[in-house]
């Protein structure tokens, strides 16, 4: 029945049901979105530790992003899921995203397996389509987490997807995803064709640019010297903890003195 049908006792109710059900649907958003965010913290904790101490960057991008309610209820038809918050919680796993975009293969494999390793993190399934790419050509490694999300009335745990992918794999997977919307899923077959020995080249690519890697990595070992600008700019405490040529010069120069 129409809101507009309802007496007026009837309507008040019915406002107050939806004002319930909003609360809840943004506390149960707002746990997701609090769940990504500790991630995405472990995240920037290890790829701001590696540019600052170590000579790499294995952590070229991080980006993540909260399922949007439109497409949160497509899936929910897709998948026939109840209309209740376990329902929800039960069958759609990537409400809370992350993706980790690395140089590397074997970057993935480090990142991968330091994120996985926190004793505070549940793993609760992982998909290595990295050594098992889909039909398509896909490549990247999954994996579901638990992270504990600490409200004012307690501990509660958020699953969140975290997607690890190099670069090459990034750059195929945006082209295909844009091509598979293009075309509604009904992507023609020599379009596919292509699409799957474009996967093919960007693997190559890949094991190339990892044995060239291999080959010059004890080489050029300046620390802190070979941040590139973004990873500086993006750096939370800034110039602070990368010694700038005067601070260096001053501190030579109390070393000198102490002599
Ligand atoms: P969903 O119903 O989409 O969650 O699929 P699923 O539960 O079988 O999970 P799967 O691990 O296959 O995929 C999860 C996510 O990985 C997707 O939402 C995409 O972000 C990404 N993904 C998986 N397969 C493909 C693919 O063939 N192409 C692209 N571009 N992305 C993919
Ligand atoms: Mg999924």
């Amino acid at each position: 029945m129409p809101l507009t049908d309802l007496t007026h006792d009837d309507a008040v109710l019915r406002i107050g049901d939806l004002r319930t059900l909003r609360h809840d649907f943004t506390r149960f958003m707002m746990r997701h979105r609090f769940g990504m965010e500790e991630i995405v913290t472990k995240l920037t904790i290890l790829r701001d530790e590696f540019a600052l101490m170590h000579e790499t960057n294995p952590i070229e991008h991080i980006a993540s992003r909260l399922k949007s309610p439109d497409s949160l209820a497509e899936k929910m038809q897709r998948k026939g899921t109840q209309p209740t918050f376990a329902s929800i919680r039960e069958t759609i796993t990537d409400i809370a995203g992350v993706r980790v975009t690395c140089s590397f293969v074997s970057d993935v494999h480090r990142i991968f397996d330091l994120l996985t390793g926190q004793s505070d993190l549940q793993v609760i399934d992982v998909r290595d389509y990295i050594a098992h790419p889909k039909d398509n050509g896909y490549r990247s490694l999954h994996t579901l987490l638990e992270v504990p999300v600490h409200l004012s009335d307690g501990a509660v745990p958020v699953s969140v997807e975290v997607q690890f992918r190099t670069i090459a794999m990034d750059f195929w997977a945006s082209l295909e995803h844009k091509i598979h919307y293009k075309y509604r899923g009904l992507v023609p077959d020599d379009l596919q064709e292509r699409l799957r020995e474009a996967a093919d080249s960007a693997h190559a690519l890949d094991t190339r640019m990892e044995s060239l890697h291999d080959e010059v990595k004890h080489l050029g070992e300046d620390g802190v010297e070979t941040l590139t600008e973004q990873i500086r700019g993006d750096l939370v405490t800034g110039d602070e903890l990368v010694p700038t040529e005067a601070l260096i010069n001053q501190l030579r120069r109390l070393a000198a003195e102490e002599e």
